[in-house]
């Protein structure tokens, strides 16, 4: 059984991503130092999938962690999902987001080519293209500048993959450019924790249905789109674990010196309150929202152009958002 490494691995996407590399005949090798996850995890991964997985607590910007997952396991591949993911901590603390978030990968890169590792999944961000002019957005829709250092984070870290892998003959990297990941494990036992008042939509509706937050707030009606509120792409945690699956699957058939990045989106938006309607229709719950202003720095719509990864991955979504609102909302009361 082929040893994938992730970094991260106990965090939202990371974990449900090591249940479908199990599915898939991967044994998943967990590294992650706990910062914005909770231990637990591998209890219920355990329950999940029978096979209790190998854990590291530690940082991937320790190179002495990194040998001693190699001393004790012949690593065949790299999913890195570590990174901080706040953005407006980002924006208060920017060196703590390129340390840990462009520190990481130089690390990694390093080591893999010691251990002559050769093949890398980089966690990317639909946030490096901004607003996009045209929609729906391809992988060739230029980047834009970055909005926070987080946002920076990414796509530097993808500029240094792209130079990285045309001086190493050894190499094959596939970035994968999320776009908001939502939902979790149908069976409510693994999903998203966020740290204090979440920032993001679908955890700020989940704790507002479980009376956690007393309100939700709509960042706005009056912008160009169908009802007024922003649209999104809200793609559920279980496909994009998959595609993780299929991007590692495919790397293998690859030559050396490799590197695509791919959207990983449904390829259809929906607005705030269709999101909203939604959680309520399948769930059977009256929302208590309200409209309130623009939120600074928002983009007004995107969604993704899915045919790259459709295509050349052989991906495709299988989750609806009613899927996505009715398992983050078992989730939420599992919690
Ligand atoms: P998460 O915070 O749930 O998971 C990240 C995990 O990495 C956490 O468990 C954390 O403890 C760990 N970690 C952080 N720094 C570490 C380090 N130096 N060493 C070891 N472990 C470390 O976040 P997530 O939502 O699962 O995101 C995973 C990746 O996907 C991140 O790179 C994130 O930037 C990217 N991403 C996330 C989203 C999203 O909306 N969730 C969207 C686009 C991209
Ligand atoms: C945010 C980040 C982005 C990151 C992404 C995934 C910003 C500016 N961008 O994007 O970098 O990659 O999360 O983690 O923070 N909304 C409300 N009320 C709320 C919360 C959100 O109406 O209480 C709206 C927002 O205005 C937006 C939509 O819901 O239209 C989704 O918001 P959010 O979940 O924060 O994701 P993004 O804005 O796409």
């Amino acid at each position: 059984m082929k040893k994938i490494l992730i970094t991260g691995g106990a965090g939202y996407i990371g974990s449900h991503t090591a249940v479908e590399l199990w599915n898939s005949g991967f044994e998943p090798i967990i590294l992650d130092d706990l910062s914005n996850s909770d231990s637990n995890v591998l209890d219920r991964l355990e329950e999940i999938t029978g096979k209790r997985f190998s854990f590291f607590k530690g940082d991937c910007n320790d190179k002495k962690q990194l040998e001693e997952i190699s001393s004790q396991h012949q690593i065949s591949g790299i999913i890195h999902f570590a990174a901080f993911k706040s953005v407006g901590e980002s924006t208060a603390q920017p060196l703590k987001y390129y340390q840990n978030n462009v520190g990481s990968l130089l690390i990694l890169l390093e080591w893999m080519k010691e251990k002559d590792i050769q093949d890398l999944v980089f966690s990317s961000s639909c946030t490096v293209y901004g607003q996009p002019e045209v929609l729906p957005v391809t992988e060739s829709t230029p980047r834009q500048e970055a909005e926070s250092p987080y946002g920076n984070t990414k796509k530097i870290c993808e500029d240094i993959l792209v130079d990285y892998v045309k001086s190493q003959p050894g190499i094959r990297v596939i970035s994968l450019r999320y776009f908001n990941p939502v939902g979790a494990h149908p069976s409510a036992k693994i999903g998203e924790l966020p740290l204090g008042v979440p920032q993001n939509l679908v955890p700020f509706i989940t704790q507002t249905a479980a009376g956690i937050r007393e309100k939700l707030t709509v960042f706005g009606n009056d912008y160009d789109t169908v009802d007024g509120s922003c649209v999104r792409d809200y793609i559920h945690v279980m496909d994009l674990a998959d595609a993780h699956v299929k991007a590692l699957d495919f790397l293998k058939g690859q030559k050396t010196n490799f590197y695509e990045v791919f959207n990983v989106g449904t390829g259809e938006g929906n607005t705030v309150l269709e999101v909203i309607q939604t959680f309520e229709k399948v769930n059977g719950l009256k929302l208590n929202y309200e409209i309130g202003p623009r939120r600074p720095g928002d983009v007004v719509k995107t969604w993704a152009d899915t045919s790259k990864i459709r295509k050349v991955l052989g991906w495709s979504p299988k989750y609806s958002l009613e899927d996505s609102m009715r398992d983050s909302w078992r989730w939420q009361k599992n919690l």
